[in-house]
């Protein structure tokens, strides 16, 4: 009832919403009739205009409000020029295929149009033309010459679509440019130039992470700034891909993982749990046989706890009776009055799985197994009580109690990393399969895309998951990697002052896009009625089943030369059916993760006469499939869909590949009771029951439209189970994406900054009376301990006689210190070429954020493990990582400004100058019995070179000079960036050798 009124609500709020665009629409039209009379100069003539007028408008609201103001005319013009160039018969190349231009926007193509423009969600069913509606609000916002960007799924999108829309483009007078992934920096910075830049998602945040946290001056930043995007498929991008961040990585310092260590005693103790679970079902299956039914459905409950993809347990599955004493096993015994039996039942097993929360968790026979001698080496102490026990002992002292607690802190510790790897390394063996949720490739671990199929390479699973599974499947794990830089495609969108997006499937998520992207949907209608046929589902008892009825109904329309394509959940399922299809001698194409290149190919061709293609889910997402002769006669595209997906959305988008632009064509899906999402979340009792009162036989069916309402049901379940986690994802990234905005502000501050002297003379202003604090403002100020650290850190050789700290109050020690150390500095600069000193000084800040930074970002991934295990111990994980990350956050802009002032004296643009700078200080600095200033800075006071400095050549990026035999060798490696083996992967991700990627230019 709530959900009918509130569809009632939102489907009329939306309608009223379209309607007050309608006069709008009529005023775009009008703008049309009259440019007809124009000529094709006049009509381009108006970009120029415009382009003149909007530069000159600095205010961004007020830019956006004349934006507004010319709407209608603009996008008339866009229309206008794509009537001229169909009118023509324009003819071009896109993606080397010659192409006719045919398409002069529709009225619904107009109001996507406006509503991408006002920074929403169209919603435009699958093939309604939305590359063409894009062009609209990409014309109009680029107009402001700050840059227009669209964002699609692959690099192929990207390059067809800037190839086909540029003909347009180009006629108006805009530029357009295309990321593509194998692209140099400085063809990127050309493409970016551009007016409007076509790209996928991933290439826009890689490039944002490589400007923002490694570029070292503006010349190397390839992005200018973000005004305006449209996310093309954009469920895909912020709702699928929400789980794995952007990570730019590099080898790490420490590793304190010990997948190693315990994949043998795992794999042990997984084959012993296999063959227990195998003994118990055997029981079962004898009980049942036996006629008591409750044993064998308890028994089989214990199988599903122990291994949930179990043979015996799925065939048993198969049959309703023992299907429903399973079922009544498991509801009982989670009931709350059962807590206890349940916990001694899951003791009889070694350890448990939980498929759905992807969680599992060891009994104790599975500890005594992993470590006989102490069964409490995976057990979390209680700390709570220990801290509080340790807090009432009398008979220790502060600092005893605090020492105590350390060590039982780093104890727990200790436990929860153990705990977390095995987990890890169970549910690497138990719930990941391989070819299901990953491939493995040349020596690694690849994740697939579950919803897409497609691989992910550079992706890797989060909490020491991805070491797990590369430790079971024996690939090399990556230890050694660290994240020197990472982003949520989520945040990287946050940064574009507007957003819009498009896509076929995005009401069923509207209330997440507005929550967390505060992106509200409008749903266009299609410009003519869908003409496909949406079949009720077919319901089979066991998967074999359900693929004898798949192959069945693939062939009745091969037959008849109608093409099928049908869509699968898993690159293992379209192998099966690709399996099943050859021995009936059907031909067909399959497209999967395995074969990303061709995908695009294949899929347009999926609509001619006789064609099968199966594909994963949304393999080829985007790509246009054109009806071929005759088809439609027969009755169109034919879609299978051969499983349910999670979220009802996929199967929309899978169901919208055929009927495109009100084409014939029909659909549907085949589920059976074996399938994951039925297993897991389908209404289990109410189905068993149904199939008991049909008495379904080998090789029957269910089909009701009812059916197709509790399937979606379950599909339901699963969503919102889903929303949680990734907005708890994003909670979590929330924290670190405050942080990065500050780092990279202030870093992009430092490259730009004219005079970055002004910057190193604030660090000195907030740094130095923050030491002065720490060593004077405590209870027994210390004198020596701050002099000493003046002499480590400043070439001012103070003595307690000179410095007479404790005749003034600590505000006037700092204005003390900070004159004297302006003093020293300036002399210093004067001896440097002056070309070389702003370079310099923004190298010894940038150096001192990017190491500081990598650590921290290192820090944090351990946090975050870290607060995740202390959930166990009842903390809830978000507050504790908030509050800690906040205090390292402090922690780390003391520490960079810190390392500033350390650096202050040891870096010189050139060694003759500095040696000038040392043969100028003062001769007592040189005095054996004075301290030595800037200790490692001029050891025998600057008679010999010194040791350690670095130098800063103008125009070489940053290098060190380090010396060697005498002699001093560059060494050609940014310090900033990991050592990279030039045959290696290069560390931004790309995939490609570090030789042939950043590595080129080293
Ligand atoms: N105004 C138009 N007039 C004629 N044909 C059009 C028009 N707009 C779009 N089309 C055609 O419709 C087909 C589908 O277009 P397009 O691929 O842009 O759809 P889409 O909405 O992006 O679909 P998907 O959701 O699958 O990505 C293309 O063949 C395109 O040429
Ligand atoms: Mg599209």
């Amino acid at each position: 009832m709530v959900s009918w009124i509130l569809k009632k609500i939102v489907g009329s709020k939306n309608q009223r919403e379209l309607r007050r665009l309608a006069p709008i629409v009529r005023r775009i039209n009008e703008f049309d009739e009259q440019f007809k009379s124009l000529s094709d100069d006049a009509l381009r003539g108006k970009t120029a205009a415009w382009k003149d007028e909007l530069s000159k408008i600095a205010d961004p609201e007020e830019q956006w409000n004349r934006l507004n103001e010319i709407l209608p005319e603009a996008f008339a013009v866009v229309k206008n020029a794509a009537r001229r160039l169909k009118e023509r018969r324009h003819s071009f190349n896109v993606v080397e295929q010659p192409m006719t231009w045919d398409m002069v926007h529709f009225d619904v193509q107009l109001v996507g149009g406006m509503v991408l423009h006002r920074g929403r969600i169209a919603e435009m069913a699958t093939g309604e033309g939305k590359t063409l509606v894009a062009t609209l609000p990409l014309y109009l916002n680029a107009l402001t010459g700050r840059g227009a960007h669209l964002v699609t799924v692959n690099d192929y999108l990207a390059r067809r679509d800037a190839e086909w829309m540029g003909v347009l483009y180009s006629f108006l007078g805009l530029t357009v440019g295309c990321i593509q992934h194998d692209q140099e920096p400085n063809v990127r910075r050309e493409q970016y130039a551009c007016d409007i830049t076509y790209g996928t998602n991933s290439e826009f945040g890689f490039d944002y992470l490589r400007d923002n946290g490694m570029a070292t001056t503006r010349e190397q930043q390839v992005q200018r700034g973000y005004h305006y995007a449209i996310v093309d498929e954009v469920d895909s991008i912020l709702i699928d891909e929400a789980r794995t961040p952007l990570i730019i990585s590099g080898p790490a310092t420490i590793s304190t993982h010990q997948y190693d260590k315990w994949k043998p005693l795992i794999e042990q103790l997984v084959r012993k749990q296999t063959m227990l679970c195998n003994r118990i079902a055997s029981e079962a299956a004898e009980k049942f046989e036996q006629g008591d039914v409750e044993m064998g459905g308890r028994l089989m409950f214990k199988v599903k706890l122990g291994q949930p993809r179990n043979k015996q347990l799925l065939r048993m599955m198969e049959d309703p009776d023992k299907r429903r004493a399973i079922d009544k096993a498991e509801l009982s015994f989670f009931q709350d009055t059962r807590k206890e039996e349940l916990f001694l039942l899951k003791e009889e097993l070694f350890f448990t799985i939980d498929e759905k929360s992807n969680e599992s968790d060891l009994s104790e026979q599975g500890r005594a197994f992993l470590n006989p001698d102490d069964p409490n080496a995976f057990v979390l102490p209680d700390l709570i009580n220990e801290f509080t026990e340790i807090d009432l002992d009398s008979s220790l002292s502060d600092e005893e109690k605090d020492k105590r607690k350390a060590e039982r802190q780093q104890h727990c510790d200790e436990q929860a990393e153990r705990i977390h790897n095995i987990s890890n390394l169970l549910r690497a063996y138990c719930v990941f399969d391989k070819d299901v949720q990953y491939v493995v490739e040349e020596n690694k671990v690849v994740i697939v895309d579950e919803f897409t199929g497609r691989k992910m390479p550079g992706r890797r699973w989060s909490d020491g998951l991805h070491q797990a599974v590369e430790a079971k499947e024996g690939v090399q794990i990556d230890r050694e990697t660290q994240t020197l830089a990472t982003i949520t495609i989520q945040n990287y969108f946050r940064l574009y002052q507007k957003l819009a997006g498009m896509t076929g499937t995005a009401e069923t998520e509207a209330a997440e896009f507005h929550d967390i992207y505060k992106l509200d949907v409008n749903v266009i209608p299609t410009n003519r009625p869908v003409a496909r046929k949406d079949h009720n589902d077919r319901i089979y008892k066991t998967r074999r089943e359900k693929y004898n009825a798949v192959i069945n109904q693939i062939r009745e329309h091969h037959v008849n030369q109608q093409p099928v394509l049908v869509g699968t959940v898993s690159v293992e399922a379209s192998e099966l059916l690709s399996r099943m299809l050859k021995r009936e001698k059907i031909p067909h194409n399959v497209l999967n993760a395995k074969f990303h290149m061709q995908e695009a190919e294949i899929v347009q061709r999926a609509g001619q006469p006789g064609t099968v293609t199966i594909s994963t889910n949304m393999a080829g997402r985007g790509t246009d499939i054109k009806l071929g002769p005759g088809v439609a006669d027969k009755g169109g595209l034919f879609v299978v869909g051969t499983e349910r997906h999670e979220a009802r959305r996929i199967d929309r988008q899978l169901r919208g590949r055929c009927a495109r632009q009100g084409d014939p064509g029909g659909s549907r899906f085949y589920v059976s009771f074996e399938d994951d999402l039925m297993r897991n979340f389908g209404a289990a009792d109410r189905m068993t029951k149904i199939m008991e009162r049909f008495g379904l036989e080998e090789g029957q069916e269910l089909e009701h439209r009812w059916l197709n309402k509790s399937v979606e049901t379950a599909q339901k379940r699963v969503e919102q189970r889903n929303y949680l986690i990734r907005k708890r994802t994003l909670d979590f990234d929330d924290v670190m994406n405050m942080q990065r905005e500050v780092v990279y502000t202030y870093r992009n501050e430092v490259i730009d900054s004219e005079e970055p002297r002004t910057l190193i003379y604030e660090v000195i202003n907030e740094a130095v009376p923050a030491k002065l604090k720490e060593y004077l403002e405590v209870d027994e100020p210390n004198y020596s301990g701050l002099i000493n650290w003046v002499n480590t850190t400043f070439p001012l050789g103070l003595t307690k006689e000179k410095a007479q700290f404790e005749t003034r109050s600590v505000d006037e020690n700092a204005q003390f210190l900070i004159g004297k150390i302006t003093e020293a500095y300036e002399r210093k600069s004067s001896h440097e070429e002056s070309g070389a000193v702003k370079s310099l000084e923004r190298y010894i800040i940038l150096n001192a954020i990017d190491r500081l930074w990598q650590e921290h970002l290192y820090a944090m991934d351990a946090l975050r493990e870290g607060v995740y295990l202390r959930g166990y111990a009842q903390k809830d994980p978000l507050i504790e990582y908030k509050t800690e990350a906040y205090d390292m956050f402090v922690e780390l802009m003391a520490n960079i400004k810190n390392e500033v002032l350390h650096n202050l004296f040891r870096s010189t643009s050139n060694l003759q100058a500095f040696e000038n700078f040392l043969a100028s200080l003062p001769q007592f600095l040189l005095r054996e019995d004075a301290p030595t200033a800037g200790a490692d800075a001029i050891p025998g006071g600057g008679a010999k070179r010194p040791a350690g400095v670095r130098t800063n050549i103008p125009g070489a990026g940053t290098q060190a000079l380090e010396p060697e035999n005498g002699e001093y060798a560059i060494d050609p490696v940014r310090r900033s960036l990991p050592k990279v083996g030039r045959n290696e992967p290069c560390p931004c991700g790309s995939g490609k050798k570090y030789k042939n990627c950043c590595g080129r230019t080293a």
